[in-house]
């Protein structure tokens, strides 16, 4: 259980009490409900797109009516019309009332509400955006980029809004004030809350503040200021900046401490954003990904995608297991995290001269050359509690043999270092089996190390009378990168075997940016560290990253589509190596995101929202199904098929699935390319691994004309493969002309056991 950030991670400390609190919710809501159906929260969207805002109401509240008895009813339970961008409401419904609202002829379709979690400086350097790249002001300034987060610190020096103009004169969106908000300013042009289940949460203010941390630390990377000297505690030091310091940002608050992140909240926000009119967004947001047509995140992108607005989206944090990987959509930008050449690592010196080096931050001086030490599992509490002090958890050590001590412990549950310190404990050196490749804070003198490493620090306990540590401050090292995360989620997509997903890395592993004084740096009882900056790991940060370099292509081309904008961050990314990184394209998608070269991408693989309908038919999606996403009643999917090739989407990067058997499998894949650059040639190239046979036709391009298109068939053949285990292979097509390299990544891959 690594802590990295998808949204509101924090919160996986306390996993287990939530559980318990939601428990009790539901037997109390239960007591509550007993002889009255239980009700819930539902989203219904109608077939028609909305009419006016009024009479969008009306017949919401007309419909409702009809299976409530009475207006008066119908008025109490809907809780939010959705009329700006598509046709919808939410409402609290018994599910009789849901299947009823289902039959009627002008609804399209009906879905539960559920609940989505929360998953430098240095950084911008390390992909090459130095602080002296070559900009567009005048259109940057212009730029809006929107974020559905746990809201903003408009304290914060990276949201100050010198040298700016009034707000963009396309700006449709509002600010008020509200509870510990005074207000937005020339940086922060747009601020809201959504809150539609009507409770308060104790831990949180119904205002667009952020008391989390997550939604400043992403705001920040993608679109805050210069701010020079920024570290953590001299850590990291550096100016932190986004990635376009003069774009604008509108905040939409969705997650809130205790309750996460709900659908029929980050729809509104998402109605409210495509007609506010931001250029970017951006969802570091996950948890309940479902299909592509009944997540909110998807359904609501593709209305954004619909007014030219592009969505970019947390991978997640639920690797490396394979087919983890949520926000799958074809239409969204799905960023997987990728490490920098940084690592924030201690010194731990023996009594017996040895010394390891372990990871983690710990912003504490030792006062002494060398500390008594003792494992945890010597020094439980009583005899039952031997299991859990072996953990060191909470009330299973004995602090009368803790206290001047430092202590061993296998890695349980975060916040050992907590509980050692709270019973006067020195510090923590905790054992993990994880792989290790993000510094967690910790809030007394700690760090990690693996398992290996621990055990050799329990056999020198146990080797002598009175043995002795100490854990010096944490420092930074230089690794080599870039390298695919551990926890970055995996391919392949559960959502289909014709779209490879993730689709590019970007860093993600201790990120320094913008954070909140409203809460300690852990979060943990007894952290007394407070920082206006503090290090995030997680696909939460890699996210805006790569909005932020969406955004950074719009201010040089502002009238490119979202898929032309991804399909020049696709392209030009840097190739990751599948030496290092064994899951391949699964972990890093088309590579590390490549900012200067995306500017330029020479040649752009381009769409409209009709590619992806004729996508979602060639995927077995009914056409009832999903004509909420266009708003009309119904859409003829076999007006559409057959032959379109293999994946009936004009993607930047190609996946084939290989079938079991003794007979090769083969994909064909039609595909158009639009030149954004000057005339040229551009010539194919093919790598492809053995067993593997890939044809393109015609092998050479001619463009005579910006904006020409030209249409070209891939053939793959790949020979069964004798393995019985997972298999991923990885090829390419390259188009190269004199000044531009267009790559493709290809990946054929096989589940069999
Ligand atoms: C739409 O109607 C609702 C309810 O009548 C109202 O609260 C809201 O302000 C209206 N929105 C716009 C954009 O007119
Ligand atoms: C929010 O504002 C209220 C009223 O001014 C104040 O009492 C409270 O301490 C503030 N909370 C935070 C976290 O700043
Ligand atoms: C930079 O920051 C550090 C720690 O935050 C502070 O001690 C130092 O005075 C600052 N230096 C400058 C030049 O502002
Ligand atoms: C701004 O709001 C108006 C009125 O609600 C709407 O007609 C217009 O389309 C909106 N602009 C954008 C960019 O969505
Ligand atoms: C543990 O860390 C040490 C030192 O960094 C390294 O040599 C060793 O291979 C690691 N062991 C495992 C199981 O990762
Ligand atoms: C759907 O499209 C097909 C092919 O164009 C056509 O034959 C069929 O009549 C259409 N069905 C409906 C219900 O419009
Ligand atoms: C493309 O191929 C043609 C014919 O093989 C060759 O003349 C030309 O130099 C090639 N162009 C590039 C950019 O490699």
């Amino acid at each position: 259980m690594a802590k990295v950030r998808f949204l509101c991670s924090a919160l996986t400390y306390h996993h287990h009490h939530h559980h318990l609190l939601l428990l009790l919710i539901l037997i109390i809501l239960s007591i509550v409900a007993s002889g009255e159906e239980t009700k819930n929260f539902y989203i219904v969207y109608l077939g028609d797109s909305p009419g006016s805002n009024d009479s969008a109401v009306q017949t919401h509240i007309g419909l409702l009516s009809s299976v409530k008895g009475s207006e008066h009813d119908a008025k109490e339970s809907i809780v939010y019309s959705y009329t700006k961008s598509f046709n919808a409401f939410a409402a609290k419904l018994s599910k009789d009332e849901a299947e009823m609202l289902k039959e009627l002829d002008e609804v399209a379709s009906v879905f539960p509400n559920r609940y989505h979690k929360v998953h430098t400086t240095k950084s911008w350097d390390f992909i090459g955006l130095p602080l002296t790249a070559r900009r567009n002001l005048k259109l940057e300034r212009n730029i809006i980029v929107g974020l559905l987060d746990t809201g903003i610190t408009p304290q914060s020096e990276s949201f100050k809004d010198d040298g700016l103009g009034p707000p963009p004169s396309k700006w449709n969106g509002t600010c008020g004030h509200f509870a510990n908000f005074s207000g937005c300013n020339r940086k922060i042009i747009g601020a809201k809350y959504f809150k539609l289940d009507g409770n308060p949460d104790p831990d949180d203010i119904l205002s667009p503040i952020d008391v989390d941390g997550h939604g400043t630390h992403t705001s920040s990377t993608l679109a805050g200021n210069l701010v020079r000297n920024a570290s953590l505690y001299g850590l990291a030091k550096g100016t932190a900046r986004g990635a376009v310091p003069s774009a604008r940002i509108a905040v939409y608050k969705v997650c809130w401490v205790s309750s996460g992140c709900a659908d029929m909240d980050i729809l509104a926000a998402l109605d409210d954003a495509t007609s506010d009119g931001v250029d970017v967004l951006s969802i570091s947001i996950g948890g309940a990904t479902q299909d592509y047509v009944t997540d909110s995140i998807s359904v609501g992108a593709f209305h954004a995608l619909k007014k030219g607005i592009i969505t970019l989206v947390s991978a997640g944090n639920e690797g490396p297991n394979l087919g983890s990987v949520s926000n799958h959509s074809p239409w969204l930008l799905t960023v997987a995290a990728s490490g920098i050449d940084r690592q924030f690592r201690s010194i731990v010196k023996l009594g017996n001269g040895e010394s390891f080096s372990g990871i983690g931050i710990d912003t504490f001086k030792p006062k002494e050359n060398f500390y008594p030490i003792v494992s945890g599992a010597d020094v439980a509490m009583n005899s039952e509690s031997k299991e859990n002090a072996k953990f060191c958890y909470d009330n299973s050590l004995d602090p009368g043999k803790v206290k001047g001590r430092l202590v061993y412990c296998r890695l349980g549950q975060w916040g050992a270092d907590s509980v050692v310190k709270g019973i006067g404990g020195i510090g923590t050196i905790v054992g993990s089996e994880q792989f290790l490749d993000t510094a967690q804070i910790f809030m007394a003198p700690a760090t990690m190390v693996n398992v290996t490493l621990g055990e050799t620090i329990e056999k020198y306990i146990h080797s002598t009378r009175s043995p002795s540590a100490v854990i010096y401050r944490s420092q930074e090292v230089k690794v080599s990168a870039p390298f695919a995360a551990s926890f970055s989620s995996r391919g392949p997509n559960p959502g289909s075997q014709h779209l490879l997903k993730p689709d590019i890395a970007a860093p993600g592993v201790d990120i320094l940016a913008a954070y909140t004084l409203l809460k300690s740096l852990t979060g943990q009882k007894g952290d007394t560290q407070y920082s206006k900056f503090t290090l995030m790991s997680g696909t939460s940060m890699a996210c805006p990253h790569a909005a932020g370099v969406a955004a950074y292509v719009k201010s040089f081309h502002p009238t490119w589509s979202p898929a032309a904008i991804k399909s020049a961050i696709m392209t030009t990314a840097k190739p990751m190596s599948r030496r290092v990184n064994k899951d391949a394209e699964f972990a890093y998608g088309a590579g590390q995101l490549n900012p200067a070269r995306a500017l330029n991408p020479g040649l752009v693989y381009d769409m409209d929202e009709m590619s992806y309908i004729q996508f979602l038919c060639h995927e077995g999606y009914s056409g009832s199904s999903i004509a909420h996403l266009v708003g009309t009643k119904s859409i003829n999917c076999s007006s559409f098929l057959p032959g379109f090739g293999y994946d009936a989407l004009n993607y930047p990067s190609m996946q084939l699935n290989m079938e079991n058997g003794q007979q090769p499998t083969v994909g064909v894949f039609r595909r158009r390319v639009t030149n954004v650059g000057p005339p040229s040639v551009y010539n194919a190239t093919i790598k492809a691994p053995k067993g593997v046979q890939i044809t393109v036709k015609p092998t050479s391009l001619f463009f005579t004309r910006h904006l020409q298109k030209r249409s070209f068939k891939v053939v793959v053949k790949a020979k069964p493969v004798a393995s019985t285990t997972f298999t991923v292979l990885s090829a390419s097509l390259v188009w190269k002309s004199t000044r531009h390299i267009v790559r493709s990544p290809i990946v054929i891959y096989s589940l069999q056991d």
